[in-house]
């Protein structure tokens, strides 16, 4: 754990720099406006440690893959979220001295992430020979004018005189530093020192995956009008130098106007015009003018979704940093992307789709944003069916085989305990059908496209399975379970219990599907008595003496031992421990028992919820950034109220706090949906399953109260929960039945109603 920004509700900021901490630091101050984003980097360059990165949604690559014996199956390549060419810098010269805080003597350093806007500024006082010079940064990714991003620096003398020479960059020569073979993905297709553009594209592939063009153009300005330095062009970079010189007392603004615009969207030979007419609407309106133009949607954004937390401020700051960052990854505006566990932040699972986004990110994001967000989530899948069906085929199996990882539907992980084995995903993703159609009523998706989905996975599990006659059962053998640190096991509880879970409910949804749907599906009678029949006889791994479901075959075969047993020294294990060790161990990586008794949460008691409960998680470490929420949404229920704040507090500031000392490659995106739930499907208790949306609240003991917002079935709904009362109001939308505590109470529009507790 290590903590190197202020605690503050509203900002991440520090006053330290060290060079030690310069790549966690750059991960904690990304941004994005989910078109770019990019890391806390320095305009003007670090010659330190560092990952330059800058990522653009949807611009991707397929690395060829690098594995050390091949074996069948395997993709061909390995997907990477490009790192793009990078547009942010200014490189500055102080009376011949390169400014370069990694070399340069500073002082006063501030770097601050507003989370209001997310606009990210720096300053410090450079300290020269006979000089001292004020810098201050600020820099955003513009919200509604996406392909824009605009950054300043001001530049005051405080004591002497400077000469400063200035050079801003675009730099198309950047390296993914998690490239298998160290190969440059982008090359140049023209620079224009005129027009201040560079163009690159990625380099050709023999896999059919289309090449992406991006142009990137620049325009400086100072104190609102445009001014031109020396441009100078090499293959795919761009450098334009100017100097001015400064005396004591005397300040300088510059602001850097950058657009980027790709060929997902504009045609290369259609760049350079498209480019020009963004700079031109970018630069009708000064820095201050596009600020506030961008900070009132953002404002919006925050008006519908803030959560709010009295009394633990560090608790605060972690849920307004998750929504951040999340609304910044994806906000549903393009139907074409999906949200990486890394998202803008950093290279490795970087943008690519994960089942994170069903699992972890649709629960919240049902809540936050319109219906069609969720829709368009779903129907990315539906779109990426020829992908899933070549996976399957590609392990020589029936029906379509959703990818661990993926930007075309077609798999491109190449860990064979992952990619062949990892195959939970192939309900958990289906699952999120059942999600939507429960959350919205809207059961028009699952009646149609949604029927694909359920068919082509459902024909894959009852391909997958096989019926053992000595246990006259179906099991499944050889999967890795959302645990990773187990792998090739048998029967892993919650894997045969999504896939029952999967054909059940394709059976059920069958026959009410759209009469096209069921034309195109053409499940057969023998096809349906068969999934009805593995349903019926599916094997389920449990022990009755322990009362609990058992993870898999051999469970509990292990040395049985907390992991409170586990020296400090030693955690987290997968940074300390050989790979056989941690296979061999009983600790689990993350929730898998208990990340099936969340999902299917009403087919339970309490008590099989409380054995489980109080089985598996002494045993878990925690060391996927996905587990903690789980286990805190589960403690929540079960009335276990310290245990639910500290898993909410560990998934909340994971990478604020560096829980798994893994936040130096980005952060993790995907899981921060899980402070969310953790509060409002944890602490306030929320269920809606049935048709009827359920709260059972209560407030941590160390908070005063409360409160968030969600959507639900057309209505804006705020919850709000102290130590002594519960309100809900309807913010808008037609009157509504819910029930709190198991009392059933009616929400008028514009009506709080409130429960003494
Ligand atoms: C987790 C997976 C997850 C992936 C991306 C891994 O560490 O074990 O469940 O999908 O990270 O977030």
């Amino acid at each position: 754990m290590k903590r190197i920004f202020e605690i503050d509700p509203w900002k991440v900021t520090t006053h330290k720099f060290s060079t030690e901490d310069k790549r966690l630091q750059e991960s904690l101050t990304a941004i994005g406006n989910d078109y770019m984003g990019m890391r806390g980097n320095f305009e003007e360059g670090y010659s330190g440690d560092s990952l330059q990165g800058t990522y653009l949604a949807g611009v991707w690559f397929p690395d060829k893959t690098r594995v050390g014996w091949w074996k069948n199956g395997y993709p061909e390549y390995f997907g990477k979220s490009l790192n793009a060419p990078s547009f942010i810098g200014i490189g500055i010269t102080i009376n011949g001295e390169k400014l370069d805080l990694a070399k340069v003597n500073f002082s006063d350093f501030t770097f601050s992430l507003d989370m209001h806007q997310g606009l990210l500024s720096r300053s410090f006082i450079y300290e020269g020979k006979g000089v001292k010079v004020k810098f201050e940064f600020e820099r955003f990714l513009h919200i509604t004018l996406k392909e824009a991003a605009l950054i300043q620096v001001k530049i005051t003398v405080l004591s002497g005189n400077a000469k400063i020479d200035f050079d801003s960059t675009l730099d198309g020569t950047v390296v993914n530093e998690d490239s298998n073979y160290d190969e440059h993905f982008w090359i140049s297709r023209g620079e224009n020192a005129a027009a201040r553009t560079i163009k690159v594209e990625t380099k050709a592939n023999t896999y059919k995956v289309p090449r992406f063009t991006v142009l990137l153009k620049e325009s400086l300005r100072h104190n609102g009008q445009i001014i031109r330095g020396d441009v100078t062009t090499d293959k795919a970079k761009l450098s334009e130098k100017f100097s001015v010189n400064l005396h004591e007392g005397e300040s300088y603004d510059l602001e850097k106007d950058v657009i980027v615009v790709t060929s997902r969207d504009v045609k290369p030979d259609e760049q350079d015009e498209k480019a020009a007419a963004l700079m031109k609407k970018l630069q009708a309106k000064s820095f201050a003018e596009n600020l506030a133009d961008h900070t009132a949607v953002w404002q919006k954004r925050w008006d519908k979704s803030d959560v709010v937390i009295a009394g633990d401020a560090a608790a605060q700051q972690g849920i307004r940093f998750n929504i951040l960052q999340l609304f910044m990854t994806y906000y549903g505006e393009d139907k074409r992307l999906n949200i990486g566990p890394k998202g803008f932040t950093g290279e490795k699972y970087g943008g690519a789709t994960y089942w994170d986004t069903e699992a972890y990110i649709i629960p919240m994001y049902l809540c936050v944003t319109k219906p069609k967000v969720t829709r368009a989530l779903l129907q990315y899948r539906h779109d990426q069916l020829p992908g899933a069906y070549h996976n399957a085929k590609q392990q020589g199996l029936k029906g379509a085989l959703f990818p661990m990882v993926t930007f075309n539907g077609i798999e491109c992980h190449n860990e064979w305990e992952i990619t062949f084995e990892e195959i939970h995903r192939n309900a958990d993703i289906p699952f999120a059908i059942y999600q939507y159609t429960n959350y919205t009523g809207d059961d028009s998706y699952v009646k149609n496209d949604g029927m694909d989905v359920l068919v082509a996975t459902s024909r894959f599990w009852a391909d997958r399975v096989h019926f053992s006659k000595w246990r006259n059962k179906y099991v499944i053998h050889g999967v890795t379970g959302p645990n990773e640190y187990e792998n090739n096991v048998n029967n892993n509880w919650f894997t045969n219990t999504m896939a029952r879970w999967l054909l059940q409910y394709t059976l059920e949804r069958l026959p009410k599907a759209s009469k096209e749907a069921q034309a195109r599906v053409n499940v057969s009678d023998k096809e349906k008595a068969k999934w009805q029949d593995i349903v019926d006889n599916i094997y389920l791994p449990e022990d009755k003496k322990l009362g609990i479901f058992l993870q898999q075959d051999d469970f509990l075969d292990k040395d049985i031992r907390p992991a409170s047993s586990i020296p400090k020294d030693q955690r987290p294990i997968n940074q300390h421990w050989s790979w056989d060790r941690i296979l061999r161990s009983p600790f689990i990586k993350q929730a898998d028992v208990l990340q099936g008794i969340y999902f299917l949460n009403d087919r339970y008691t309490k008590e099989e919820k409380e054995r489980n409960f109080d089985f598996y998680e002494p045993l878990t470490v925690h060391e996927s950034s996905l587990s903690s929420c789980i286990h805190s949404i589960l403690a929540s229920e079960l009335g276990k109220k310290k245990q639910a704040v500290n898993f909410y507090e560990r998934t909340a500031r994971l990478d604020l706090d560096n829980y798994n000392n893994d936040t130096v490659d980005g952060l993790h995106i995907t899981s921060m949906s899980g402070s969310w739930l953790a509060i409002v499907q944890g602490f306030s208790g929320m269920r809606y399953d049935h048709n009827q949306l359920r709260f059972n609240p209560f407030v941590p003991d160390s908070w005063d109260h409360y409160s968030f917002k969600i959507n639900y079935r057309g209505r804006l709904i705020k919850g709000y929960a102290d130590h002594k009362e519960i309100k809900l109001t309807l913010i808008k939308g037609e009157k509504l039945m819910v029930t709190v505590k198991d009392k059933k109470l009616e929400l008028k529009e514009g009506e709080t109603t409130c429960l003494k507790d």
